[in-house]
């Protein structure tokens, strides 16, 4: 570790408690009732529904006793509205315990209904850093994929269909009071899903570790993130019933959740917003894509931490320099997604060349996110990292 951590103070933000297991779901109720509920309201997708996830997880609320009632109408990229028309439901029902299931999209949907509950208004009133006032209605969050993280962050990202942008909600009011992590939820995703949010989960560990923001807390969290990641995700992607990969991606998307959530991610991200924005590709795509060019520029800015992340992904560091071992973790996530069989070349997903100078723009609309990023990024920097990635 090259960071001095004694010259820094470390904040570290959680959720009251997380419960990580196979069949975790199955102790659902007596978490609701811990938490005051009665009658929960269950945020999520059609998605979801369809793959029946919902059926552990209302067996539990029933044998407890627990009323519920279903809000299926999350959308990915969640418009603000989704968010406002939910809270309308919360209330019209008469419930008093918000439940996300899903992937990123649910989760941050039902922190803003469990804001809205409480706050009043729309959830557009409360975006930014800090704006929210009071505390939400009770939350426990269950995801149904290794990727987001969301269950352990204070972050919900949502779309402003107005203004055709992606706003975020930045409070330590969207903690849950329970993240519920049952890796069988995640069973059924198919190979492209796995890889896709897996390598989001990898981003994110990634991200915070090489992050001017890293702390003590963080590295901890991203460095096993890492490690599970690179060992598992290959594994889980190509038998999706292996409970051991999912047990241990589930974990690592978690951990590497918690990682972010109280650091913070980079470049990566902000090149990939535009991928996504531009084109409807999934957020752990364009994420995958971007990352090993972005590694390449970042690695002079933290090659020590680079080095180590090719050490956690298996690589022999003896007799390279610095530099050089640094290049070998650019190197084995490139192998990583040749394995899980995910270009990281832009051209192959039938983008025009003509369209960089517009992604270009739009990395630049995350410039947010450049400032914890390892190296220092313009415009022209912007404009060669994409023309690699092409
Ligand atoms: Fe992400």
């Amino acid at each position: 570790m090259n960071e001095n951590h004694q010259s820094k103070t470390h904040v570290f933000f959680s959720p009251t408690k997380i419960i990580v297991g196979l069949n975790s779901a199955s102790q659902v109720a007596q978490e609701v009732k811990q938490f005051g509920g009665s009658r929960v309201l269950i945020v999520t997708d059609p998605g979801v529904v369809a793959a029946n996830l919902i059926a552990p997880i209302a067996s539990s609320l029933k044998s407890g006793n627990v009323d519920y009632v279903i809000y299926d109408g999350v959308e990915p990229e969640p418009p603000s509205r989704v968010i406002d028309r939910g809270a309308e439901v919360f209330q019209s029902e008469g419930c008093d315990l918000v439940l996300g299931v899903g992937g990123g999209s649910s989760l941050d949907c039902a922190k803003g209904i469990s804001i809205l509950a409480v706050n009043k208004g729309k959830i557009l009133d409360y975006c930014g850093v800090d704006q929210v006032p009071k505390n939400g209605t009770p939350m426990i969050l269950m995801p149904t994929t290794a990727g987001t993280g969301s269950e352990v962050t204070r972050v919900l990202v949502l779309t402003d269909e107005e203004q055709n942008t992606k706003n975020v909600v930045f409070t330590p009011y969207a903690l849950a009071n329970a993240a519920i992590v049952d890796p069988l939820l995640t069973v059924s995703m198919p190979p492209t899903v796995t890889a896709d949010t897996g390598m989001d989960a990898m981003v994110h560990a990634i991200e915070t570790y090489v992050s001017i923001n890293a702390t003590v807390f963080s590295d901890i969290l991203a460095e096993r993130a890492i490690a599970l990641i690179a060992e598992n995700l290959p594994i889980a992607w190509a038998k999706g019933s292996n409970s051991r990969a999912r047990c241990n991606m589930s974990l690592a998307a978690t951990l590497a959740g918690m990682a972010f959530g109280s650091g913070g991610l980079g470049a990566v991200h902000a090149l990939a917003y535009p991928l996504g924005t531009e084109y409807h590709m999934t957020h752990g795509r364009t994420n995958a894509i971007m990352l090993p060019h972005v590694m390449r520029y970042n690695s002079p800015g933290n090659p020590a931490k680079y080095a180590r992340i090719a050490e956690l992904m298996g690589r022999d560091l003896e007799g390279f320099a610095l530099l050089e071992a640094a290049e070998l973790a650019v190197e084995a996530i490139e192998d990583l997604l040749d394995t899980i069989r995910v270009s990281c070349r832009i051209k192959d997903y039938g983008i025009p060349e003509a369209d960089l100078p517009k992604l270009a723009a739009g990395g630049m609309k995350q410039a947010r996110l450049f400032v914890p990023n390892p190296r220092d990024l313009n415009e022209d920097d912007v404009n060669s990292i994409y023309k690699e990635a092409y």
